[in-house]
């Protein structure tokens, strides 16, 4: 066709590119993930995360207004437990006055219009550093899924909007909900981590929440890798996601984002429910680590990956930079 088409007369200058632009960003397409610790009064910096900290929830609850104010509208939350409250049922993740439960709380009567997403999953409570209760050496389904009910029934009764899990058990979805509709919490709705993907891109978050699974006394596996994804898999993403939905997750989330944007599309194109997309804690250090150094474009480098993982498929994107990218599209 050349010279007939020039595709670069729509590259002409910023006024023509804004009008052929296929997707935007604004604050409200992200959620931001925060760590709760106990005490008061206190942040702490995360090393492998810099300008992530952990708060106690009394700081928790400041960040929030200010991020809120900000234009975001969901925060997924994380908590650190102490070493003491431990153990391979993971039982604390449901004390109706746990550390989560009192998060949700605060949160939600400083904040009533945050949406507010725990994260449903035992590694923060496990003595192991897994996601589920160890038997004969491997994390056994069905007893966890009855665990993660009792937590997600917990989280709901303390205001949660939405609950989070990010386990990879099987069946659990359709559990929650059934759970939660039968204690009366027919409208907290559930994000399933759908496709989560076995990944070392995980690291500085259980840095954050010394959550990694961990040498024991009884034979527990070193990785995720009984129950969370094999990175090598497209196919198998696709029928996660489709079970969820089938199961009644509201939305569903693929996890790690940029490497992973061949998979945020096909499950895109697969489901009727919203994607969300975790760009996480490593996809995060590995910006400010280079920027750092000075081999990046911290700014640029941060809006570009924000923008392909929006235009690859996703209506939410979790991400360490909410706060960042969000100032700087308000000032545009
Ligand atoms: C725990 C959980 C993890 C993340 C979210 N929920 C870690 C893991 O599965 O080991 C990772 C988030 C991130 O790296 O930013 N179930």
């Amino acid at each position: 066709m050349f010279p007939l088409q020039r595709g670069r007369r729509l590259r002409i200058n910023e006024s023509i590119r804004s009008l052929v632009r296929e997707t935007t960003l604004s604050p409200s397409d992200f959620m931001f993930p925060m760590f709760i610790a106990e005490g008061e009064n206190y942040k702490v910096a995360i090393p492998s995360m810099p300008g992530i900290f952990r708060r106690s929830i009394d700081m928790t609850v400041e960040e929030v207004k200010e991020v809120f104010a900000l234009g975001i509208r969901a925060v997924n939350i994380y908590v650190k437990v102490d070493e003491s409250l431990k153990d391979n049922t993971g039982k604390e993740a449901w004390n109706d006055n746990g550390l989560m439960q009192q998060a949700i709380r605060a949160i939600k009567a400083a904040c009533p219009e945050m949406i507010v997403m725990p994260d449903v999953a035992l590694d923060p409570y496990s003595i192991y550093g897994h996601d589920g209760i160890i038997e004969n050496g491997d994390i056994v389904n069905d007893a966890t899924n009855d665990a993660l009910v009792k937590m997600a029934v917990s989280h709901a009764k303390a205001g949660a909007d939405m609950v989070a899990p990010s386990d990879m058990m099987d069946g659990r979805v359709l559990r929650l909900r059934q759970g939660l509709d039968a204690a009366g919490f027919e409208n907290v709705g559930i994000m399933s981590y759908s496709a989560k993907y076995a990944s070392a891109f995980y690291g500085p978050f259980r840095d954050a929440l010394d959550s990694a699974p961990r040498e024991a006394d009884v034979v527990v596996p070193k990785d995720k890798k009984t129950y969370q994804m094999d990175y090598a898999n497209r196919i198998e993403a696709i029928k996660e996601a489709l079970w969820d939905v089938e199961e009644g997750a509201d939305m569903v989330m693929v996890k790690p984002g940029i490497a992973y944007l061949d998979i945020v599309r096909e499950v895109k194109n697969a489901v009727n429910v919203p994607v969300t997309v975790f760009h996480v804690s490593g996809e995060y250090a590995m910006v400010k680590a280079a920027a750092e150094r000075g081999w990046l474009d911290h700014d640029k480098i941060m809006m570009e990956q924000l923008m392909c993982i929006k235009r690859a498929g996703a209506s939410l994107i979790s991400t360490y930079f909410a706060k960042e990218a969000a100032i700087l599209l308000n000032q545009k």
